[in-house]
């Protein structure tokens, strides 16, 4: 076909880039491919790769110079980002050198405007083939990934437009497929966006997989959703199409009206909204946009916000958020994570009261907030009758979906009644009836003023309880030991059964109860079916054994205490102060057993177990990051500073140790078994005969003098360094000269060698040398003999969270002085001690 192959020619010639005063000397590859090319993701096929300071590589099969080097080139290839183990095709921009220097210039990162299957990377050796009017992408054995499913005979060439649009087309020179019709996360001007199409961002800044967030033009208007069952909406912006065809006096059939697509455009200036009807392309909306001076592009990104960004001549830089006309900050979904409440870009997790520490709901991240938070009690559909709704006052939901007419307690019923139901919201119309919206699933919540807004809406959100300890159960031996009068056992059956009504028509009037901070009261049959007859051990406390059991879908930690052979009524109100002690970084008691032979306590199951297991082992599901030593070390103490400084009654806990701080599955560490050392010696005389703990821990003073929270303090210290080091501070195993831990960093202290008490096999822990010599000189400052010179533990917080410095000089004097050793091997006497 001679005519295709001129028409070919002219179309290459009218393709080429506007010239410019400057020559490139640099050799680009053609922005324009021939049919029957085959590229394979290697440097062998693909000469014009670079690889940028952090790993990612590009691979530029077509390059488009643009006219003014000063913009970004755009170019189609493979590209990955560090470690560079995925590839994906795409269509990005890259930053070259000015025309005395022309090259990939690495020192601005490539930047994504499509791909071509973003849910399916390849490696290298994939191939790209232009063949039979189709461009199909294969991984390197052979497997589609992808293609333009064009397999049009016109197809004869592959072009990449100075727009940044890839186009297959004919001999005409006409369009047969273009990647501007099928946008991923990105438009480029000029670009538009038709009805029934999706932006859809990306799951991470780092990973490419399709996130949560996607942007669609219906026939009725623009609109954003996050993904859920079902898709929830937090932007729309309505078309007024009637009133956009009518007005040019069209003359419009019943029919015809709805003979119509829409679409946006992101033009010069502005984010355009167009209806076309009859071969017309009418415009509804713009959204005003900032000018471009130089290169744009407008992406929707893994926060659920739409932002354009300009080519400032060497990077990206983010220039406007275009939903932010209509949306707050707070109405994003995410802002705040799952369950989070927004108020004015602060983020808090729902409690009924402010300021209350919450017991239905904690922070995922402390450091983090608008991580968002999680259910104290996750919501299990086999415990629906526990279930209740906690209201939040001045709290509403970015969308409100579906929802009918009815009354406030209907609505909460009917949610309380669907398992899937998350939270009810309601909307009063008039004094009896109002809308009511269930919600399957809850994403950030914000906070309103019922003031501003003009109307009042109940939120509430479903939490889950345990089982109730069962009533007949307490009843029953009561009535028997009532005796022989028949009449008597009568009238006492007849007001114990007027005072239970009584106390479930109470129970019912107040829907928290059991929750206040209470913890539950269980029997111990109840608890020996829970454990499934005390089958699956867990571990060995320093007051019994800990059990698994499961309540319903919740997991629970049982332990049997032992060694407690009084005062029923006094272990349950100590059990009850202790369970009412809520902080973040110590386990929650959730209830307890108390009868005549039995003493149990009922404790949130722990994932990941207790630290000894990741610290002293080599654990097979890998060992913990610096990072996360150090989240640990701070939580330990933050729930330690609780325990002495913030509880009502001071409490010192006297068994710290690796083994009793516990990990979740997110690795926050609470403390366990705290209170149990006041628990068990109260009766005692308040002197404790024998010294408890354990070996390796104990501060001096429990040779000689009072024991008070100061020992926790030490044996905190203790715990830092073997978490610093990965080894225990008694090691038998160890050398003689080295099995104690303390010793020898005294020594390695007086050689200027304090490192070398690492755990060497620790890369990790070597590249964060200055961090950790300041955590060992905390620890130092702890293990002080003279308790007077310890920190306070809310001291030690500060420290970690960088807000004062260590008293360093202290601790390193000390321990030149020999002053903090304490040689725990040596014989203990039994000296009697005051505990308090
Ligand atoms: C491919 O080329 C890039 C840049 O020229 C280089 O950094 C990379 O090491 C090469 N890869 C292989 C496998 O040769
Ligand atoms: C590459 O770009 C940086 C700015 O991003 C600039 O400082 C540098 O001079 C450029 N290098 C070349 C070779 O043009
Ligand atoms: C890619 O293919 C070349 C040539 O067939 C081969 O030498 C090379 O080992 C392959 N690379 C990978 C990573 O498979
Ligand atoms: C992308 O890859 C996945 C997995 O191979 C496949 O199911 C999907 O159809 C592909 N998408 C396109 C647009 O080719
Ligand atoms: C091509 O066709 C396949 C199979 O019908 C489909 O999965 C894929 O999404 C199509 N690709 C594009 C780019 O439309
Ligand atoms: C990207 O995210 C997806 C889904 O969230 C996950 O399956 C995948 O492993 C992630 N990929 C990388 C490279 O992190
Ligand atoms: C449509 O636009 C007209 C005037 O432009 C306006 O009067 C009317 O209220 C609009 N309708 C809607 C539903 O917004
Ligand atoms: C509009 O269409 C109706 C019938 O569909 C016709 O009667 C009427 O004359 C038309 N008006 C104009 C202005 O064309
Ligand atoms: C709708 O438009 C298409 C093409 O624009 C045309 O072929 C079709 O007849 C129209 N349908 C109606 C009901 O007007
Ligand atoms: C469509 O446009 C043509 C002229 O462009 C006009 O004659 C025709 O009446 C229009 N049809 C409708 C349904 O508006
Ligand atoms: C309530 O739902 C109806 C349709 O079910 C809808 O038209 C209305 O807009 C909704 N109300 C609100 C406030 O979302
Ligand atoms: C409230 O509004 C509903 C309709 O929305 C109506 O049926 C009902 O009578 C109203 N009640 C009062 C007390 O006005």
């Amino acid at each position: 076909m001679p005519w295709a192959e001129s028409l070919l020619f002219l179309l290459l010639l009218f393709s080429l880039p506007i010239p410019f005063s400057h020559s490139w000397s640099f050799d680009y590859p053609s922005p324009i491919a021939n049919i029957n090319s085959l590229w394979t993701n290697n440097n062998a096929t693909i000469p014009y790769s670079a690889t940028y300071p952090d790993g990612s590589t590009i691979r530029a099969i077509l390059v488009r110079q643009n006219p003014t080097w000063y913009s970004p080139f755009f170019a189609c290839g493979f590209i990955c980002t560090a470690p560079c183990n995925d590839f994906l095709f795409a269509i990005f921009s890259v930053s070259v050198g000015d025309p005395s220097n022309p090259a990939f210039n690495t020192s601005s990162m490539p930047q994504i405007m499509w791909t071509a299957n973003r849910s399916r990377p390849v490696k290298d050796n994939a191939s790209l083939q232009f063949k039979d009017g189709n461009l199909i992408l294969r991984d390197f054995d052979g497997s589609l990934v992808w293609s333009t499913n064009t397999s049009d005979s016109r197809v004869v060439g592959l072009n990449l437009a100075e727009t940044g649009n890839m186009v297959l087309f004919d001999a005409m020179g006409k369009t047969v497929w273009e990647s501007f019709e099928h946008p991923t996360d990105t438009l480029l001007l000029g670009q538009s966006l038709r009805q029934g199409k999706r932006l859809t961002s990306d799951s991470l800044a780092t990973n490419w997989t399709q996130g949560q967030f996607y942007l669609t033009v219906l026939d009725n208007g623009l609109y954003a959703f996050i993904e859920a069952d079902p898709p929830q909406l937090y932007y729309q912006r309505r078309f007024n199409i009637t009133d956009a065809i009518v007005q040019p006096n069209m003359n419009i059939s019943s029919d015809g009206a709805k003979n119509y697509t829409t679409y946006i455009s992101f033009l010069k200036g502005s984010l355009s909204a167009f209806v076309s009807f009859n071969n017309t392309d009418i415009n509804l909306f713009d959204i005003s946009l900032p000018s471009p001076s130089s290169a744009q592009f407008m992406s929707l990104e893994n926060d659920g916000h739409l932002r354009v960004y300009r080519w400032d001549g060497t990077s990206w830089k983010p220039q406007a958020d275009v939903l932010h006309v209509d949306l707050d900050d707070c109405a994003y979904p995410t802002v705040c994570g799952d369950y989070g409440i927004c108020s004015e870009g602060q983020c808090s997790c729902p409690s009924r009261n402010s300021g209350d520490e919450d017991q239905f709901f904690r922070q995922l991240d402390n450091r983090q907030p608008n991580m968002g938070c999680s259910l104290a009690i996750p919501l299990s559909c086999d415990l629906t009758q526990y279930q209740q709704l906690l209201p939040l006052p001045n709290v509403m939901y970015f969308n409100l979906g579906q929802n009918w007419t009815t009354d406030e307690y209907s609505c909460k019923e009917a949610c309380l009644k669907a398992c899937s139901c998350k939270a009810a919201f309601f909307k009063y119309n008039n004094v009896s009836n109002g809308s009511c919206y269930l919600m399957p699933k809850l994403f950030s919540l914000m906070n309103y003023q019922p003031e501003v807004v003009g109307y009042n809406l109940s939120a509430y959100i479903k939490v889950q309880m345990l089982p109730p300890p069962p009533r007949s159960k307490q009843l029953n031996p009561l009535v028997y030991h009532v005796g022989a009068p028949i009449i008597v056992a009568v009238i006492c059956i007849i007001i114990l059964i007027i005072r239970r009504i009584m106390k479930r028509k109470m129970d019912d009037d107040d829907p928290f109860k059991g929750l206040a901070g209470m913890p539950t009261r269980f029997s111990y049959k109840q608890l020996r079916e829970a454990t499934n007859n005390f089958s699956k051990k867990l571990g060995q406390g320093g007051f019994g054994p800990v059990y698994e059991g499961k309540l319903g879908n919740v997991k629970i930690a049982v332990k049997c205490l032992r060694d407690i052979g009084h005062g029923k009524e006094e272990f349950m109100a100590e059990v009850i102060t202790i369970g009412s002690i809520h902080h973040i970084n110590l386990v929650r008691l959730i209830g307890y057993c108390s009868d005549k032979f039995h003493r149990l306590l009922v404790y949130e199951h722990m994932t990941n177990g207790s630290l000894d297991k990741w610290i002293f082992r080599k654990n097979p599901r890998g060992t913990l990051s610096w990072a996360t030593r150090y989240k640990i070390i701070l939580d330990i103490a933050k729930g330690l500073a609780y325990l002495h400084e913030e509880c009502r009654q001071k409490i010192a806990h006297l068994d710290i140790k690796p083994g009793n701080i516990l990990l979740d599955d997110k690795f926050n560490a609470k403390i366990s078994d705290f209170g149990l050392a006041k628990l068990i010696d109260r009766d005692e005389s308040h002197v404790m005969t024998k010294i408890r703990g354990t070996r390796g821990y104990l501060a001096p003073e429990w040779l000689s003098s009072t024991i008070t929270e100061k020992a926790d303090i030490y044996s905190f210290g203790v715990v830092v360094l073997e978490i610093v080091s990965g080894r225990k501070n008694l090691d038998n195993n160890q050398p003689e000269a080295s099995n104690n831990l303390i010793n020898l960093l005294q020594e390695k202290i007086k050689v200027g060698q304090v490192l070398d008490i690492l755990d060497n096999q620790n890369e990790e822990i070597q590249l964060h040398g200055e961090e950790i010599i300041e955590v060992i000189k905390l620890a130092v400052w702890c293990l002080q003999r003279d308790c007077s010179k310890r920190p306070a533990m809310s001291q030690v917080v500060k420290v970690l969270e960088g807000k004062i410095d260590t008293e360093t000089s202290a601790g390193y004097d000390a321990a030149s002085k020999d002053d903090i050793n304490f040689d725990a091997s040596s014989p203990l006497s039994p000296a009697p001690v005051s505990a308090r």
